[in-house]
Parts: structure tokens; C-alpha cells; sequence
């Protein structure tokens, strides 16, 4: 995504942290385009081990001193995928649309590893930015990106108020077939 974008909250995104306890307690979790990490500070609260990946050094520099967050400078889209044959117990993206990474996305998830995806889709053009259509998800888009070959636990789209006025898409689903308790 090359659209410009600042966090506009340092709130985690209501989405992940309803689903966040999906997660293996402890595990490891990797926020993809972390930008200032608001989900890596989120979750390392939580107890789990981040790796917090963004092209933005001066952001990541904010996450020094964090005993729980590994940060990863790397460009997503140019060049090699950056953590090789890594695997995580999560996976978080949010307010990032790259589409060739979502394969690595579910190669990168341990058995039972919860993808935990949010971002903009086609309306959000009327909030603002990013407005560009490459950067905005079709209807269903993350749904069927996803729904073959991860169990998909919850799946929204439409229009939301908060932090700010956008239309949003919105995925839970988990690599496996185990019992989920819907939190
Ligand atoms: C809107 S911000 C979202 C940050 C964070 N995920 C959040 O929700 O607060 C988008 C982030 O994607 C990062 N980004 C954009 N293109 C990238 C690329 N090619 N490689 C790595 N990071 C990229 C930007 O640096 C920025 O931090």
C-alpha cells in the first residue's frame, strides 16, 4: 500500500481485541504493517511474543525497549518475504492491503493459528483515504480470499463510526478444524 497513512488511534481495533483470545496464550503473534503497534503493545500486554513488521523505521524505533516485541524493518511488497519459513500462533493485519501476500499469510500460521485481518473496502473512497481502489477490498473480498483454506470463525463488512467514519471489511478464521468458543 503506498496511499499515506497514519494511525489515527493508539486504541486497538475492537476486532482484534475481541478475537485476540483466540490466540495460543503465550504464543507468538506477528503484526504485518504494524506501523506504530498499537496491536504488537496490545498484545504483548497480553503476554504474547510479537514480531512487528513495517517499512517505517522511524515508527519502529517506538517500539524499542519492548522485551516482548521483535521489530522487523522490511518492505513487504519489494524483495524477499522477510521471517523465511516462520510460523505464528496469530497473525494480525490491519489497515494494510498488499494481495500477493495472502498465501505467505496462511503458510505462516501454526496448526490452529488465528488470522486476524481488518481493513478498508470499496465505499471508503466517500470517508476519504486511502481511496485508491487497488488499496480497497471488493465485497466479500477477504471472505473469499481465505474461506478455501482457513476455518473462518467471523467475517463483517459495511460501514463503521468508529475511530472514524470508514467501510471496513473484517476477518477472524483459524488454520484448523478445533472447537472455537466464540468469544
Ligand atoms: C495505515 S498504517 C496501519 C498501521 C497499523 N497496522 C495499524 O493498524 O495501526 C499502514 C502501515 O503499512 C506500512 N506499509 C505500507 N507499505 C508497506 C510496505 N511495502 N512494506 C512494509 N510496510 C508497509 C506503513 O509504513 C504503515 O505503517
Amino acid at each position: 500500500m503506498t496511499e499515506s497513512c497514519h494511525a489515527w488511534t493508539a486504541e486497538p481495533s475492537s476486532w482484534v481485541a475481541r478475537f485476540a483470545g483466540l490466540i495460543a496464550p503465550g504464543g507468538t503473534v506477528l503484526d504485518l504493517a504494524c506501523g506504530h503497534g498499537r496491536h504488537a503493545r496490545f498484545l504483548e500486554a497480553g503476554g504474547w511474543r510479537v514480531t512487528a513488521v513495517d517499512r517505517d523505521a522511524t515508527a519502529l524505533a517506538g517500539l524499542a525497549g519492548h522485551a516482548g516485541i521483535e521489530a522487523v524493518e522490511a518492505d513487504l511488497e519489494t524483495g524477499a518475504w522477510p521471517l523465511g519459513g516462520r510460523r505464528f500462533d496469530g497473525i494480525v493485519v490491519a489497515n494494510y492491503l498488499h494481495r500477493p501476500l495472502f498465501p505467505r499469510l496462511i503458510e505462516a500460521l501454526e496448526d490452529g493459528g488465528v488470522l486476524l485481518y481488518e481493513t478498508f473496502m470499496l465505499g471508503n473512497e466517500r470517508f476519504g483515504r486511502p481511496s485508491n481502489p487497488d488499496f480497497l477490498l471488493r465485497p466479500n473480498e477477504l471472505l473469499e480470499a481465505f474461506a478455501g483454506r482457513l476455518n473462518v470463525v467471523a467475517f463483517e463488512q459495511g460501514e463503521v463510526a468508529r475511530p472514524k467514519p470508514a467501510m471496513v471489511q473484517r476477518l477472524c478464521a483459524v488454520r484448523g478444524t478445533g472447537p472455537i468458543l466464540l468469544p
